[in-house]
């Protein structure tokens, strides 16, 4: 197996199409779509973030994919490699090198959250929710998450399971299991929806979801609807360039590209209706912050026929949506210690994920004994180092890896290659293509860099 990986020339590729789907869904849809969506539309009011963050995703996230996609399939190599090999002796791998820094930060704090998904698993199967109310329930992760060893086991034992996973390779280890888990995940949210909305005291979160308030969007709530188009896509740092280059030279680019924009879309919002009429319905606070799923969810098992299996099923899918994500994440920076510094896969698998979980030990010591440190991050004031990795990287680095990405296709790639790729050599119609082209030219690259000045004021 190791031998696999250390010859990536002969890439290690996906056998099926729907096993590229399966895992380049299994990347995107993970805590961004159930942890992350519903407490950020919380934060930011609802309906009008999420009409924003549609937006987002349809006018920059989709051609920012196919861009990550094509780039990948036509260098075969890892993010920091294809841009060298495709502008060679050009500053453009610095984009590949930001997103590795982006991938360190995020795989970070992300190990935390699927840390505590897995000792909701354990408080699941041990019934710990039975008979609390709301009040109760809140306390119950408020207190998990301030310990300081309890959450950090989690995360060592999540981090241990990327690795290992990585270690596995593709065929055998991603793409196996992301085939039949994600769609059972897709079940149990829509259960979950059905019983959610028929709660008494739902329509409120029903609003909450479908009519707009604009007076809450600010430059912040925009940076942080396209952030999060950008995180919730696995999109800017070179986790689809990746595995672009382990798609098949047959396959269809622009339609993998959007079927994958569509099925993160969907669960997101499937994750967010199955979460606000609950959130109204027992009187949670919308803008809870990280812990809202978490709070929210096991009152809603607890009124449902079968309550008790589908939320040890419901935990036990979230981590493993969960580990399809960090998986790829992990990746980005063990191609960038072996491709780029030559160190084998494994030392670099290790070496990488030791020192990823100390920084996110610090993550989630901040939840708790650490929560008084705080650093200023422009644009946020000062914040804790939980929610420092998480704005860094996906409202700076991401956007900005997404802005070289698509200046990248627009500009510097020979449009000849451009088309040889997204048309597989002539053989595919690609009616979108000059659709594309203005997209990575202009519209991609200037809508980003309007949002992000606009963030910091520029405009007024
Ligand atoms: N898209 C993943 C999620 O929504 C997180 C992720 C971000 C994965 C960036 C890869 C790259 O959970």
């Amino acid at each position: 197996m190791d031998n696999m990986n250390n010859n990536l020339p002969e890439r290690d590729g996906f056998a099926s199409k729907f096993g590229i789907i399966a895992a380049a869904a299994g990347s995107a849809i993970g805590l961004g779509n159930i942890w992350k969506f519903p407490y950020i539309t919380g934060i930011y009011g609802g309906a009008a973030f999420i009409i924003v963050y549609l937006a987002c995703i349809a006018i920059i996230g989709t051609p920012v994919m196919l861009s990550e996609f094509t780039i990948g399939r036509r260098a075969q190599k890892n993010a920091i490699g294809s841009f060298k090999k495709l502008s060679p002796n050009t500053p453009w791998f610095i984009t590949g090198w930001m997103g590795f820094l982006a991938a360190f930060s995020i795989l970070s704090f992300y190990g935390v959250v699927a840390g505590w998904t897995l000792d909701y698993i354990v408080k699941s199967v041990m019934n710990t929710f039975a008979g609390s109310d709301a009040d109760a329930i809140a306390g119950i992760f408020g207190g998990l998450i301030s310990q300081t060893w309890t959450p950090i086991f989690w995360q060592v034992v999540f981090m241990a399971l990327t690795a290992g996973v990585v270690l596995g390779g593709i065929k055998d280890g991603i793409e196996k299991y992301t085939k039949i888990l994600m769609p059972m995940l897709l079940v149990i949210i829509i259960i979950l929806d059905i019983r959610a909305v028929t709660l008494p005291g739902a329509g409120a979160g029903v609003a909450f979801l479908f009519k707009p308030n604009w007076d809450l969007i600010t430059g912040e709530a925009i940076l942080s609807a396209l952030g999060h188009a950008f995180f919730s896509l696995s999109l800017g740092m070179g986790t689809m360039i990746t595995y672009g280059s382990y798609i098949g030279k047959k396959e269809n680019l622009g339609e993998v590209a959007l079927q994958v924009t569509i099925a993160d879309t969907l669960i997101a919002l499937l994750a967010g209706l199955a979460m606000f009429p609950a959130v109204f319905a027992y009187g949670i606070e919308p803008a809870a912050g990280p812990g809202l799923v978490f709070i929210t969810l096991p009152n809603v098992f607890q009124q449902m026929p079968g309550g008790y299996i589908f939320q040890i099923m419901f935990f036990t899918l979230l981590a493993v949506a969960a580990l399809t994500s960090s998986v790829s994440i992990l990746e980005v920076v063990v191609a960038y210690f072996h491709e780029e510094k030559n160190i084998s896969r494994k030392s670099a698998v290790i070496t990488a994920t030791v020192a990823i979980t100390i920084l996110g030990m610090a993550a989630s010591l901040s939840m708790g004994p650490w929560s008084n440190v705080l650093i200023p991050l422009p644009g946020f004031g000062s914040v804790g180092i939980f929610d420092w990795l998480d704005l860094f990287s996906a409202n700076y680095l991401l956007p900005l890896g997404g802005l070289f990405i698509s200046l990248f296709v627009g500009w510097a790639m020979d449009p000849d290659d451009l088309y040889d790729e997204v048309s597989n050599s002539g053989d595919l119609k690609v009616p979108y293509l000059a659709g594309f082209k203005i997209a990575t030219k202009f519209i991609a690259p200037i809508g980003i860099a309007i949002v992000f000045l606009n963030n910091f004021g520029i405009f007024g």
